[in-house]
């Protein structure tokens, strides 16, 4: 057993009451490599900025769950030499699937785990969940519910089309689990393809797919139910059409990829919403400069000359969501 405390890391707990309470979210960046880690923790860094480093059952199967410990570990090492006296840095399972999964996590040293039980029947997501509370709090490591179903593909949790959360349910799911936060069902959806071309409309000027907007009204009738209390928005990435257009330039094949305006997540993180999930924008920022890395140097075959300027690439992303979208810059004590 190993705990996340020996480690540096933190939970969520007071960086959401925080994050509530101060208008802002904080950023959850999914990570599978030492270029994203850098990237993510150089970013945090400069902007002072609250971080979660989140790790899927894919990139825990893809990089190994010891090596990402380590390497959450030695973030917080990292973040510190790079001049952060007090870094904030949270290490969290996103999409957890199982008990079992969630208790591996625990047992080595993460300190938050997402249980998301969202497709499972109402009764059911209940009792796994609060299974998972009931272990974690044991360690002070917090826990992340979902309820409502996101369109798209959740893991292995598949799902034809996005159920909205139901306000409703939110008091008794929250009060039966206890539950530190909840993933809530707006219209966000993982990926790049967010929307199909008939679901948007065309501006005008631009050419460019404009999405329907988020449902806020659902937002606004969970936060009347649960005042003040921490809501994640998975499936935030903005798919930035720049990057899409790098990648078509330089021979990818990315068509119609939409993703979240990003005032509408500015709008979300203004709100009780204090947790925003990004992944797929840190892929595209990485393969962009790659393609173009490799289509400008083809002689090129040192590893460091393409993934450097992957990193950056991404490190501009990631300060410019925490800056410009997310509001969590400047939040870290001197
Ligand atoms: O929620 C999904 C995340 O983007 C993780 O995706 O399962 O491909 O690692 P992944
Ligand atoms: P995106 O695919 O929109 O980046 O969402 C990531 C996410 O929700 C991870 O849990
Ligand atoms: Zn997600």
């Amino acid at each position: 057993m190993v705990s996340y405390k020996e480690l540096g890391l933190v939970n969520t707990r007071k960086m959401f009451a925080k994050a509530v309470s101060g208008g802002y979210a904080i950023p959850a960046f999914n990570f599978n490599n030492m270029e994203q880690m850098q990237a993510i923790i150089m970013a945090a860094v400069e902007t002072k900025s609250p971080v979660i480093l989140q790790v899927s059952k894919g990139a825990r199967n893809y990089a190994n769950q010891t090596l990402l410990r380590y390497m959450a570990q030695g973030a917080v090492e990292y973040a510190k030499e790079l001049g952060c006296a007090h870094p904030e840095i949270v290490l969290h399972l996103d999409h957890g699937d199982s008990f079992e999964l969630c208790k591996s996590c625990i047992d080595m040293g993460f300190s938050s785990v997402m249980i998301d039980g969202s497709s499972l029947p109402y009764d059911e997501n209940v009792a796994l969940t609060r299974k998972v509370v009931d272990y974690a709090h044991q360690y002070d490591v917090t826990v992340e519910g979902e309820l409502g179903v996101l369109a798209g593909v959740e893991d292995e949790v598949a799902a034809e089309e996005s159920h909205y959360t139901k306000p409703e349910e939110v008091i008794d799911f929250v009060t039966k689990t206890g539950v530190d936060s909840l993933a809530i069902s707006i219209g966000t959806s993982h990926g790049a393809y967010k929307f199909t071309p008939e679901q948007c409309t065309v501006d005008p000027e631009t050419g460019r797919l404009v999405p329907p907007p988020l449902a806020f009204d659902v937002l606004e009738a969970i936060e009347k139910k649960l005042p003040g209390f921490p809501i994640v928005l998975h499936g935030s990435s903005s798919v930035p059409q720049d990057e899409v257009d790098t990648i078509n330039q330089y021979g990818g094949s990315l068509k119609a990829a939409v993703g979240i305006p990003e005032e509408q997540l500015r709008k979300a993180a203004k709100s009780a919403v204090c947790k925003i999930n990004i992944d797929s924008d840190s892929r595209l920022a990485m393969t962009a400069a790659i393609r173009k890395a490799f289509a400008e140097k083809p002689a090129e075959f040192d590893p460091r000359k393409y993934l450097g300027p992957a990193r950056d690439n991404m490190k501009k992303l990631y300060e410019h969501k925490i800056i410009n979208v997310l509001g969590s810059n400047d939040k870290l004590e001197a």
